[in-house]
């Protein structure tokens, strides 16, 4: 047992002396990026008290039901809010909690499971959360770990996984199946997604840099190859901006509609995630997310016919444009920010800021302080009579025409991404604005969806009290919601976004934080 309780910015002075003071000191940004500490204990103590209702009613199972008490194995049952708690507890250096997922994680047997296993979800939350703790423990935050033993066995326990895994990607072109019925057959689709097939390299990568076996690297890339030229033509409406579901069998796109919506979104994601990652060997995927930002920039930004002042960006069916978007989308505006960081390119992160203002004015607008799942809008430049320009139903045009947009799905399942997008918001700018908009948006979130032993999800935003709980807290809830609204209100530290300047760790969709292997942009 040798972890100590050092504060946050110590732990890096004595870790990482190089990244850990100011060496820039133009970067004004810095000055601002300073702890707000009752804010963060705030954060703190929500998570230690969903910890608690999960680690007494439902670990190791994947989910707690935080209203009855009991749980669910939604992910296969191997402790999904466990290993997605784990980097959480990390960055908020809460060694309890620490230890109890390092002492859990080398006795999960991933070779078994009654469930069908989606590569994806079990990429982006197991072997993410597995390799960002790993990264933590082994680095930075190694003071944090009661047993070394234990912290090898972390990053074994991940190629255990991906090698129950990898078969998957035994199909005619290596574009990986999602769907895995262990321990070796899938579920017989001849399609797969462009968020599932497109958020994997960043994970399988970083198991191969990590483990110096190279094949995770390139059964991921394999699959991702046919992303980066897409076939046929048609499937490409803009440069950049492709369809969604892609032949197993030929490596052909079979659509041409999409967006930075959920079956697409993290693919966007990623490409500007694996330069941040390796800028020396990932550019080009950079070059795609260029080009697909610059195309949503042209022709997906839309503003409400009411709020000119409201900036969403529009999903499409080939050129045809459908003005509705998610809640899952509004990861955007911090995609934008992040590569107008990484590319020192201030219209990106202006775009990022002005999406970031759209889904807060979704927050703003409610009953709850909270956005709901799915919305639409009405765009002046597109004619009202058409069936893609719906005008809002009657009982909503009073909330239209203050807000800019109308509610098609009221529900909340404890989503992250405006806190995430808000969290780059705030650390590009170093605008205290922005930790205030995080911190309402935790306020809401931590008033209106607390039941029982955790936290739920909500009905209904736009009705005060959130119209009823479904008695559900996601393993999301733990690695991402209350890791950024907690890292918006932390002081400076390596593995914050642009920290100094530089992004010398990257997020990955889960919001699990890994070492990037190359020079640091
Ligand atoms: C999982 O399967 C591998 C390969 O068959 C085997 O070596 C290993 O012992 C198994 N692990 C468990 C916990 O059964
Ligand atoms: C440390 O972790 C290893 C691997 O999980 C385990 O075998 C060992 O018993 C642990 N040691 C202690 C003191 O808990
Ligand atoms: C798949 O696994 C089952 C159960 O272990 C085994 O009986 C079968 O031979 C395997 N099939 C292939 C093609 O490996
Ligand atoms: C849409 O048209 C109305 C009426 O002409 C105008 O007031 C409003 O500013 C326009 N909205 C946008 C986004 O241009
Ligand atoms: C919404 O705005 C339109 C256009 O200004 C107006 O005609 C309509 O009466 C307004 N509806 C409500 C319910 O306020
Ligand atoms: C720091 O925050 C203050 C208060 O919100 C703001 O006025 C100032 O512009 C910020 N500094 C920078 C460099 O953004
Ligand atoms: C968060 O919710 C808990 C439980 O309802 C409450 O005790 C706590 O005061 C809340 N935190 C803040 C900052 O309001």
């Amino acid at each position: 047992m040798h972890y100590t309780r050092l504060s946050v910015n110590l732990v890096a002075v004595l870790a990482l002396p190089t990244f850990a003071l100011p060496t820039n000191p133009i970067d004004k940004r810095a000055d601002n990026h300073t702890l707000n500490r009752e804010r963060a204990d705030a954060v703190k103590a929500a998570f230690q008290h969903a910890w608690n209702g999960y680690k007494t009613y439902a670990f190791p199972h994947d989910e707690l039901h935080p209203a009855s008490n009991s749980f669910s194995d939604s992910r296969n049952g191997w402790g999904a809010s466990a290993i997605d708690a784990f980097s959480t507890a990390c960055v908020m250096q809460l060694p309890d909690v620490v230890n109890t997922i390092l002492d859990y994680i080398p006795t999960i047997d991933f070779n078994t499971t009654t469930e069908q296993v989606s590569l994806f979800e079990t990429t982006i939350r197991y072997l993410g959360g597995m390799l960002s703790g790993y990264d933590f423990l082994k680095g930075p935050l190694s003071n944090l770990a009661a047993n070394a033993t234990a912290v090898d066995e972390v990053l074994k326990q991940a190629q255990r996984l991906a090698n129950n895994l990898a078969y998957a990607f035994d199909t005619p072109t290596g574009i990986p199946s999602n769907n895995l019925i262990f321990p070796n057959s899938t579920d017989g689709s001849t399609t797969n997604g462009l968020a599932t097939i497109g958020s994997l390299v960043l994970e399988w990568t970083h198991l191969s840099d990590l483990t110096g076996d190279q094949t995770y690297a390139q059964l991921s890339q394999k699959g991702e190859s046919y992303l980066l030229a897409p076939q046929p033509a048609s499937s490409e409406p803009w440069p950049g901006l492709v369809g969604t579901n892609v032949d197993l069998k030929t490596g052909l796109f079979q659509d041409a509609s999409g967006g930075w919506v959920g079956g697409d979104d993290s693919f966007y994601e990623y490409l500007m995630k694996m330069y941040v990652y390796d800028s020396a060997k990932y550019s080009d995927y950079k070059d795609r997310w260029i080009l697909a930002a610059d195309s949503s920039i042209a022709h997906l930004a839309s503003h409400p016919s009411t709020r000119p002042d409201v900036t969403f960006l529009a999903e499409f069916e080939g050129q045809t444009r459908i003005f509705q978007s998610e809640h899952l989308a509004c990861f955007d505006g911090g995609s934008f920010i992040l590569g107008g960081l990484a590319l020192n390119e201030q219209k990106y992160t202006d775009f990022g800021l002005a999406l970031v203002n759209g889904c807060h004015d979704t927050y703003v607008s409610t009953a709850t302080g909270i956005g709901p799942e799915v919305f639409q809008w009405v765009e002046n430049s597109t004619s009202p009579t058409d069936p893609n320009n719906p005008p809002p139903p009657a009982d909503q045009e009073a909330f239209y025409n203050k807000s800019g947009f109308y509610i098609t799905a009221s529900d909340y399942v404890l989503r992250p991404e405006y806190l995430e997008s808000v969290y780059y918001a705030y650390r590009a700018t170093g605008d205290q604005m922005y930790r205030d908009w995080s911190w309402d948006a935790f306020l809401a979130i931590n008033n209106t969806c607390a039941v029982g032993s955790g936290y739920a999800e909500l009905n209904n935003v736009n009705v005060p009290g959130g119209g009823g709980f479904n008695d559900f807290m996601d393993s999301f809830f733990f690695a991402e919601v209350l890791k950024y609204a907690y890292l918006t209100q932390a002081p400076d530290n390596v593995w914050q976004v642009d920290n100094q300047g530089a992004n010398q760790w990257v997020f990955n969709t889960e919001a699990h934080p890994f070492k990037v292997n190359g020079p640091p942009v």
